[in-house]
């Protein structure tokens, strides 16, 4: 009788924005815990993230985060294979507290070191469930920080279509929250307020950079939001206070159905190029429900399989950072103890 090959447990680490997570993942798929505390409220009177306080919040959280994600998954130092950390890209005063958290296990417990791509690991999540990756696939990963199109050939193989050429598209929801004075994290409070909005309300501008580019930009959607509120170059009083709930959930309404236009028409070119058989979505805008179902509905049309990160493991979290790490420790690939954060990918 062939024996079973060994389970392999991991611990991930994930402090690259502004949530605290450790998860413990048992052969990429079994999620023995996850924890997540978020820094939300500490950043919501900025409208956005403010590196410092996210970096000093991550050092007061780690240690409690990581003893909660040992004691619920019931395992010691022991049952862990490796230790697993994203340390790109991100706020490097971030990535550094969980890189040097993660060095410093892997040091004392002896375990292998793993160094993840946040961004893959966004994708990861989407993978997760599935048994097998029908190719070519194309991947698209959004979130507050990145708005990027994969080639994808397996989780460990992403080649870079396009990407952002300024702001990431959960930016533009964040900013435009702010504009609105509806709080932060944007994504969340822009779904909610559109919920009762007209989409065909007011067309703002769907930038498609050219016939054939994967490349995104939507800083300009965001400045069309701001003079829609101010005036043209802002030379006008701020009219939000004053607008009726009705106004600004078509605002919202109008800004989400631009940003989803533009997302799901470059993923479908995207598909086209690859001549994709498969559809993946992951990252924090990925919890959107309208974006959700917007992708399935075409990718239904278009015969294209669709795999989507449950809602629960679309923004930041530590077990897509532990799944992504079980591919690379079956790989083989291991970071040293000289590994550092990274800002970019
Ligand atoms: O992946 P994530 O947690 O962090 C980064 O890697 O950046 O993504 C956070 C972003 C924020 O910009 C947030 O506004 C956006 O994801 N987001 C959403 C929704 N939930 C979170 N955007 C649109 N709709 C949502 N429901
Ligand atoms: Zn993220």
């Amino acid at each position: 009788m062939q024996s079973q090959p060994r389970k392999i447990t991991i611990l991930g680490i994930e402090t690259s924005c502004d949530e605290t997570a450790a998860a413990i993942v048992t052969d990429g798929k079994v999620i023995r815990s996850s924890v997540v505390a978020s820094q939300a409220h500490l950043h919501s009177e900025y409208g956005g993230v403010v590196p410092e306080i996210a970096s000093r919040a991550h050092i007061e959280n780690l240690y409690p985060v990581l003893s909660k994600a040992l004691s619920q998954a019931g395992v010691t130092k022991d049952d862990i294979d490796a230790i697993a950390v994203a340390n790109q890209p991100g706020l490097t005063i971030a990535l550094i507290v969980g890189v040097t958290a993660a060095k410093a296990l892997a040091f004392f417990w002896n375990k292998p070191l793993i160094a993840v791509n946040h961004v893959h690991a966004h994708l990861q999540a989407a993978m997760l469930q599935a048994e097998n990756l029908e190719l070519p696939a194309v991947a698209l990963a959004v979130s507050g920080g990145h708005t990027c199109l994969y080639d994808c050939e397996s989780p460990l193989e992403l080649k870079l279509l396009g990407t952002t050429t300024d702001d990431a598209a959960g930016e533009a929801f964040d900013k435009v929250a702010s504009i609105l004075k509806l709080g932060y994290p944007g994504g969340p409070v822009i779904e909610r307020a559109a919920r009762a909005g007209n989409p065909r309300a007011i067309d703002f501008p769907r930038t498609m950079l050219g016939p054939d580019s994967l490349d995104f930009s939507f800083s300009g959607i965001k400045t069309a939001v701001l003079y829609h509120c101010r005036g043209q170059d802002m030379l006008g009083e701020d009219r939000v206070a004053s607008m009726s709930g009705q106004e600004i959930a078509d605002i919202a309404a109008s800004f989400q159905a631009a940003v989803i236009d533009v997302l799901v028409k470059k993923t479908l070119r995207a598909a086209e190029q690859v001549r994709a058989k498969t559809v993946l979505l992951g990252g924090g805008v990925a919890a959107n429900s309208a974006l959700r179902e917007t992708l399935e509905k075409v990718c239904g049309e278009k015969r294209y399989r669709l795999l989507v990160a449950p809602k629960s493991l679309c923004t930041d979290n530590a077990v897509m950072i532990a799944s992504l790490a079980w591919h690379k420790y079956r790989a083989g690939v291991f970071a040293d103890l000289a590994l550092e954060p990274k800002a970019s990918a």
